[in-house]
């Protein structure tokens, strides 16, 4: 692994990733980042990086085939990890065909450019994949978590848009023998979220008083993750991971959506005392679902436990307060996206049509 490009690298998880790879990675590695800088990508998020000389920024489309080409060739590239994406049910929900061109379109014109560049030549190569859980479907309650067999039931046009994409994925795999991994990961939470998923809601509607807008009753679980967590596990999977295999990544962490809004109002009770939207729980506001909303997700992860040596390394309690505290310490950067129209038309959209 030496000249690795990672797509999507100024949202959430790939600016994690990319801080996490000049930290954390050999030191032979150099970091391409290609980013489109949808309303999603942010170059703030790639502020301060540890080593500049090894990392080089591209503003561009994964479904540019020209431009992929030519990253290839001029940078010489070995390794892929793949972050670009539509990745908000929501807004898949109102506007489905971005999902379908990026996430689906996208990733067809990477596996063919990475197909062509490397030829036959697959040694010291791999095409790692980031997916989701939300691939499996829904739960029932005593349903046993979705392990790397389960069959795919995507409920979302998000989700079925990440299947496509992993099946396209594969199928690379079988029928070329492309190098590839896929890593299906559950809900990711921490540092440079866009305040549009709902913990980073939940955060910044403490901060300013605004109602925490909690779907339907509150009842659903998703299976949270710290997303430096998810960021090693994905270098775990990069360095040893087995050509053609997916692995499952989660947190242990099964709370329901109420849960999570309580443990941060009390988070921000200890922090903020003193605040005039204290006892925060008083925020709290249930409004209308989401349509199709999944009920339950959980992540069986032995596999990446026992073959990569790989474990949460952060409890739900650790990754909130280290979240939260990073929020209160960044708040320019939550001004600096609340100020602008694409944010603030799309809260209106998506909450005025549900109070
Ligand atoms: P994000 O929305 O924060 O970031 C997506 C990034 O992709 C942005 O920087 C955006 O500018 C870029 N992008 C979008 N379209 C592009 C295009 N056509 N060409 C180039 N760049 C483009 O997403 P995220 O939450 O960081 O998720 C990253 C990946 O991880 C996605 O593939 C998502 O499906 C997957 N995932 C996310 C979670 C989660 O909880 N957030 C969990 C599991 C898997
Ligand atoms: O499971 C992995 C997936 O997690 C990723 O693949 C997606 O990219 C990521 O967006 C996330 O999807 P979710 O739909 O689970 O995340 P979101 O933060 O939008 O919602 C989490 C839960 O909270 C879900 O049950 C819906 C609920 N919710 C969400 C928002 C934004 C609310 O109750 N109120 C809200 O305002």
């Amino acid at each position: 692994m030496k000249n690795v490009l990672i797509t999507g690298g100024a949202g959430f998880i790939g600016s994690n990733f990319v801080r996490y790879l000049l930290e954390n990675g050999d030191d032979q590695i150099n970091v391409i980042n290609l980013d489109l800088l949808t309303y999603a990508g942010n170059l703030a998020n790639l502020n301060g990086l540890p080593d500049e000389s090894k990392y080089i920024f591209i503003h561009g489309d994964i479904r540019d085939q020209n431009l992929i080409s030519e990253i290839f060739n001029q940078y010489s590239i070995d390794t892929i990890v793949h972050f670009a994406a539509e990745s908000h049910v929501d807004r898949s929900i109102l506007g489905p065909s971005a999902f379908v061109e990026t996430n689906i379109i996208g990733t067809f014109i990477l596996l063919e450019e990475a197909k062509k560049y490397w030829g036959e030549n697959w040694e010291e190569k791999k095409f790692h994949h980031v997916s989701t859980d939300e691939v499996f479907g829904s739960l029932e309650p005593d349903d046993s978590a979705f392990t790397e067999n389960t069959p795919y039931d995507p409920r979302s046009p998000y989700s079925a848009s990440k299947a496509s994409s992993d099946h396209l994925v594969r199928a690379y795999f079988h029928t070329y023998g492309l190098p590839i991994t896929i890593s299906n990961c559950t809900n990711n939470y921490g540092p440079y979220q866009y305040p549009e998923k709902f913990i980073p809601v939940i955060i910044t509607n403490c901060l300013q008083g605004n109602p925490i807008p909690i779907y339907g009753d509150g009842k659903q679980i998703r299976d949270w993750l710290y997303v430096v967590d998810h960021c090693e596990a994905i270098y775990k999977v990069l360095q040893n991971g087995q050509i053609g295999y997916t692995y499952n990544i989660g947190g242990n962490n099964q709370p329901t959506n109420i849960e999570i809004v309580n443990r941060i109002c009390d988070i921000f009770d200890d922090r903020m005392p003193n605040s005039p939207y204290a006892p925060h729980k008083e925020l709290i506001k249930f409004i209308k679902d989401r349509p199709g909303h999944d009920r339950r997700y959980a992540m069986d992860i032995t596999r990446i436990q026992t073959e990569l040596d790989w474990n949460p390394t952060e409890n739900l309690d650790t990754g909130l307060q280290k979240t939260v505290d990073w929020y209160l310490a960044n708040l320019d950067w939550i001004e600096e996206i609340r100020n602008d129209s694409v944010y603030t038309d799309w809260m209106e959209k998506n909450y005025t049509k549900r109070s």
